[in-house]
């Protein structure tokens, strides 16, 4: 990714965190997630009094592209509140995985706006996928 690419995506993905749900964690999370056509898919984590069903922001910026036809991405930025650089959690790391490619580029960044790059190979190596099922030959 671009210098440009990244600032730009962090912007958004920093933007989306403002609209975080987050009242037991206190922290804070957007993402944003660009397809392929060049759209870009923001979220937010959204929790929940019972905490399980709690939806973590990468997950929702996903979820989002999917139902609105996107499935094929091309990077991720992700901000937090936090004092240290996040990175997306495994369950995260694993519906990345369903739709994108291991060199697809993440980019983390905590409050202070000091981030670190990542692929997801690098992040999820050996991922369990749909080619672990039937080859991949069938077409989802
Ligand atoms: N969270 C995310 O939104 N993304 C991650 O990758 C890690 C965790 C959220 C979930 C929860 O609302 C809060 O951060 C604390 O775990």
């Amino acid at each position: 990714m671009h210098d440009i690419e990244i600032k730009n995506m962090l912007r958004m993905a920093n933007d989306a965190k403002d609209r975080a749900y987050a009242p037991y964690s206190n922290y804070k999370v957007g993402a944003c997630l660009k397809g392929e056509s060049g759209a870009f898919y923001l979220g937010c984590n959204v929790e929940n009094a019972a905490y399980g069903p709690t939806n973590c922001a990468e997950r929702t910026a996903i979820f989002k592209a999917i139902s609105e036809c996107e499935r094929k991405f091309s990077a991720i930025a992700v901000s937090s509140t936090g004092e240290t650089v996040p990175v997306p959690c495994g369950v995260c790391r694993q519906v990345l995985a369903e739709f994108c490619q291991p060199d697809m580029e993440i980019v983390c960044s905590n409050k202070y706006g000091e981030y670190k790059l990542f692929t997801l190979g690098e992040l999820l190596p050996h991922a369990f996928t749909k080619s672990n099922i039937d080859g991949g030959t069938i077409d989802r």
